[in-house]
């Protein structure tokens, strides 16, 4: 059926990391250099730790995919982990010392356990390496519809220089996606992504972690996805759900979110024109010369680029430990330090990037329907020709 739904299973050192996607069409091009190229890419960042020296991401497909394509079938993939360890108790050693901010302390005290450890194997982000495999296969239908997504870093940290200060449109994501590959933070603007660095590098000196802003756009979103006939059904309640899901994450805003709350009416609503020589496949002549609703109306798409931002908070897993309690002697003692990353931002934007896709591909399918990409795309085109018509038929 149409509905796509995604699941992950696996621990961070267990054999592997297992996700199903379910309700993607019979004929998406697996474009598996693609994905995979994403996984590497959630592996990277300046600032991670040495587990990410250890795996080479990779998904197998385990179902739902033959000669190259989706069979409609639902998608089983498993990216194996290099660093798999559970079942070996000198290698994976109890977690006494709960870590404030991470799930340790709430975990041992929901399932009745003083080691963390399984708590800790569950929440950690390893988890994420499977969400941003199945955005990555949701982005190939995405692409095939004219749908792109595109994700960076805006900044984060103490140091306010270390802020990007551009604007993205679709006339320059490209640019920003080259300038982005070129930051080791995934930051497309080359003095912020210089602040940045230098303030993850003098964190590693302080023993101390690093959080940030992730930003995705995404362009050729035709009008009308999501609803306003349900809450559940409103497509910029989903994607903060989905992005409020990453691990670490505290906020999401959706176009210029919380600044809405500063400022009057005629300050924040995009005004509403029409040219007709600006009718496109997507935009329908319909123009806003701003998007401050970030391409969402309603809990619908309004056919300008829908625009998410995140906030991640600092990793908990400091090396110098901050104040805890020993679970099994209830003495004070700094939290355990379990290998970790200083900053994951630049990963976390991956991960944003494509369970954004997840979403979107989501409200396409629940849109659209079809049991076949033929289907969809011949579904897209109906509709948008339909849309066109809007209202030439009134009196
Ligand atoms: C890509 C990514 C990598 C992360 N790496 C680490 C890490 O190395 N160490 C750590 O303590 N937390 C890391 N985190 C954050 C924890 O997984 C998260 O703080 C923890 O699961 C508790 O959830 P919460 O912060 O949402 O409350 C990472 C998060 C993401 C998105």
């Amino acid at each position: 059926m149409a509905e796509l739904t995604y699941r992950t299973a696996g621990e961070s050192h267990g054999p592997g990391v297992v996700s199903i996607l379910e309700g993607l069409p019979r004929g998406v091009r697996v474009d598996t250099d693609f994905i995979d190229g994403e996984l590497r890419r959630r592996q990277g960042g300046y600032g991670r730790g040495a587990r990410q020296r250890i795996e080479s991401d990779v998904a197998d497909y385990l179902g739902g995919v033959r000669l190259g394509r989706t069979t409609g079938g639902p998608v089983a993939m498993l990216i194996p982990n290099r660093d798999s360890r559970l079942d070996d108790l000198k290698r994976t050693r109890p977690v006494e010392r709960p870590r404030p901010g991470h799930a340790d302390l709430a975990g041992s005290l929901k399932w009745l356990v003083p080691d963390c450890r399984e708590t800790l194997e569950r929440a950690s982000a390893r988890e994420t390496a499977g969400r941003t495999g199945m955005g990555a296969l949701a982005r190939c239908m995405l692409k095939d519809l004219g749908i792109e997504v595109f994700g960076f870093v805006r900044g984060g940290g103490p140091d306010p220089a270390a802020m990007g200060d551009f604007k993205v449109d679709e006339s320059n994501w490209r640019e920003l996606r080259d300038a982005r590959e070129a930051s080791e933070v995934y930051l497309p603007d080359p003095a912020a992504s210089e602040a940045m660095i230098a303030s993850i590098r003098q964190a590693k000196i302080d023993k101390d972690t690093v959080g940030g802003f992730v930003e995705v756009h995404v362009f050729g979103c035709p009008p009308g996805l999501g609803s306003c006939v349900q809450w559940s059904d409103r497509l910029d309640a989903r994607l903060a759900y989905a992005v409020m899901g990453i691990q670490a994450f505290k906020a999401v805003e959706i176009g210029l979110g919380t600044e809405c709350g500063r400022r009057n009416g005629s300050k924040v609503h995009d005004p509403i024109g029409f040219d007709a020589d600006r009718t496109d496949e997507r935009n329908l002549g319909f123009v806003r010369e701003s998007n401050n609703a970030g391409g969402l109306e309603g809990g619908m798409t309004d056919g300008m680029p829908v625009v998410v931002r995140g906030t991640m908070k600092p990793i908990a897993t400091l090396l110098q430990g901050l104040p805890s309690v020993n679970l099994v002697t209830r003495k004070p003692e700094n939290s355990q330090y379990e290998r970790s990353d200083i900053s994951a931002i630049a990963a976390a934007s991956v991960v944003a990037e494509n369970v954004v896709a997840l979403e979107i591909a989501r409200a396409v399918r629940a849109k659209f329907g079809g049991d076949s990409m033929e289907e969809v795309s011949a579904q897209m085109e109906t509709y948008l020709r339909l849309a066109r018509e809007l209202g030439s038929s009134a009196t």
